[in-house]
């Protein structure tokens, strides 16, 4: 069975991979799936989002990356994906994904598997981390390592 993890992923943080390994133990087949939302501006392009993806799951054999500024749903329709994971860290994220999570199966019958962000992952964000980088903080641990360089990149 074919899964698609989509999010922005700007950029894929240590809980996003975790997330992308777990659905990797589940399902054949898992495409991270960088999608536009127009709600959030980017510190990274997609091309950029593409690549720092694919060098953090290079060590997991079932994963693709790929992107689309469509509807999620129409790209899940395309390639016969009837299933969808994305991690949960809270109440917040859990409020923010069910009216999504009920619209896309309203669209499309494609299902959505939550899956618990581990404990020691669930303060970590691409928006906190971006923040943190911007002023001169530490965030070894938080992103893959790629990740970290390409931010210190961007934010010097
Ligand atoms: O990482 P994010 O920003 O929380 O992910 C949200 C995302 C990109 C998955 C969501 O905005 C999305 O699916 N965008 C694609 C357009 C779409 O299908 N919108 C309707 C969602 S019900």
């Amino acid at each position: 069975m074919h899964a698609v993890c989509p999010g922005s992923f700007d950029p894929v943080t240590m809980g996003h991979l975790n997330i992308f390994e777990r659905a990797a133990a589940q399902f054949d087949q898992v495409t991270v799936l960088v999608t536009f939302n127009p709600n959030k501006s980017g510190m990274f392009s997609s091309e950029e989002r593409m690549e720092l993806i694919r060098q953090s799951v290079a060590h997991l054999d079932n994963v693709m990356v790929d992107s689309w500024s469509g509807l999620l749903v129409d790209y899940c329709t395309a390639h016969g994906v009837t299933a969808l994971v994305k991690g949960l860290r809270s109440a917040l994220d859990y409020e923010y994904e069910l009216p999504m999570a009920q619209m896309n199966k309203r669209l499309s019958g494609v299902d959505t598997f939550f899956l618990m962000t581990d404990p020691e992952l669930g303060y970590i964000s691409s928006t906190l981390c971006k923040e943190v980088a911007r002023y001169g903080g530490d965030i070894d641990g938080l992103l893959p390592p790629p990740v970290v360089a390409a931010i210190r990149a961007k934010v010097s």
